[in-house]
């Protein structure tokens, strides 16, 4: 279905943060198939596990026991904040999860009438019904019959007019720390502490969508980790499968404990494959220093997008983002859809996101060297992209 503006692009292989056309024409990937490649492509160890997983079983269902998920899980648990674990297969499946779980729970405590969501306006949540009205953007809600109810947006970082927004009815507070899709806005760390506080004032669940902020693209395992609270409830999707279809919601246990049988499911989630993945990720990610050096590798690049902004004001507007979820945000006569054609011409993938911005999401292995190269790729591609006028006022 023509669902996608697609590019006259196909991949036929990859390697770390390098991807080839069937052509022989070699790219660096610093879009990651929207920040989900978290290790790389073809890295050898998940290649090994999903091969050796997929040689044995691949898919039993959620009626037996599943090794690989309960063991995934574990870990999980004991790298975050939460107790216990659901996997399902995208983003939207674990964000749809996660509104249910933040409805029962409050069901559950006796108020049923407690059902609303409060958001952020420029927030994605994902595409599925109850995602799409959590988003709220006019724009792909349009078509699709009235909205699913239960969502509040309120501006992003205004925390008068969140905590004017709450009332009798509301649940939970869902926000991500970094928006994605709608600009690489982070929230401010300060934000994120009196979110927390104001869902503890008023007895509301603070429910994270660390979708694309996930599994060390921050430089941390998890993107709130820097604010130094915990949420109560959080999905995750995207780079915890490393490419492979993964999602998940973490919950404290006083949420977790209402999702019985019969309350929510996923055929496939969880399963052997997947969480094979999940593992394998996880066995690189959280591997003595590999997040220090997204850390390195992230403020390395952060610098020379600022050097670059600097030296090009008739393009580049301003760096914003954190980790390695950066963005530039463009001037508004050049537009993201141009500068991220004019960066393929050069051998360059980014991505899109809102509010005219280009976004880098490389994968978490890149080398400086290979930030370096990012940065050369899109020097050219500022050049390519100055309007004339700038560029005779420089000679
Ligand atoms: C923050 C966030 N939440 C949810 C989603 C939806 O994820 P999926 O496309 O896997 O359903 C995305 C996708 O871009 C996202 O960035």
């Amino acid at each position: 279905m023509p669902t996608y503006n697609r590019a006259d692009l196909a991949f036929e292989r990859g390697e770390g943060a390098w991807l080839w056309t069937g052509d022989g024409r070699r790219f660096l990937d610093f879009g990651s198939g929207i920040a989900t490649a978290s290790i790389g492509h073809a890295h050898p160890h998940l290649v090994q596990a999903i091969a050796e997983q997929a040689a044995r079983v691949m898919h039993t269902s959620n009626l037996y026991r599943i090794p690989q998920a309960e063991r995934l899980a574990a870990r999980l648990v004991e790298t975050s904040f939460a107790d216990s674990v659901f996997f399902c297969n995208s983003g939207a499946e674990a964000n749809e999860g996660m509104i249910k779980a933040v409805r029962k729970y409050h069901a559950e405590q006796g108020h049923p009438e407690r059902f609303v969501t409060i958001c952020f306006e420029g927030a994605f949540h994902g595409r599925t019904l109850a995602t799409l009205a959590a988003t709220g953007n006019e724009k792909y809600l349009a078509g699709f019959g009235p909205p699913v109810q239960g969502f509040k947006h309120v501006p992003f970082g205004n925390m008068n007019a969140l905590r004017d927004a709450i009332d009798g009815t509301t649940a939970a507070i869902m926000v991500e720390p970094i928006q994605g899709e709608g600009g690489v806005r982070p929230a401010s760390l300060e934000f994120l502490r009196q979110l927390r506080a104001a869902a503890d004032e008023f007895g509301l669940l603070l429910a994270l969508d660390e979708v694309q902020t996930g599994m060390g693209r921050s430089g941390k395992l998890w993107a709130h980790q820097w604010a130094g609270i915990e949420p109560d409830v959080m999905s995750s999707a995207k780079g915890i499968g490393g490419g492979f279809p993964l999602g998940a919601i973490l919950a404290k246990e006083r949420v977790a404990q209402y999702l019985k049988p019969g309350t929510h499911g996923s055929t496939y989630g969880g399963n052997p494959l997947a969480c094979a993945a999940g593992n394998a990720v996880l066995d690189v990610i959280l591997a003595p220093g590999f997040l220090d050096g997204v850390d390195r590798v992230a403020r390395h690049l952060w610098r020379g997008m600022l050097d670059l902004a600097h030296r090009h004001p008739a393009v580049v507007e301003g760096v914003q983002g954190a980790g390695l979820l950066l963005g530039l945000k463009l001037r508004p006569e050049i537009s993201n859809g141009e500068m991220q054609n004019a960066a393929v011409a050069e051998g360059l993938l980014t991505v899109a996101a809102g509010m005219n911005v280009l976004r880098l999401a490389p994968p978490l292995i890149i080398t400086e060297a290979e930030a370096d190269e990012a940065l050369s790729l899109l020097e050219r591609t500022c050049l390519r992209c100055t309007p004339s006028q700038a560029r005779d006022a420089a000679k």
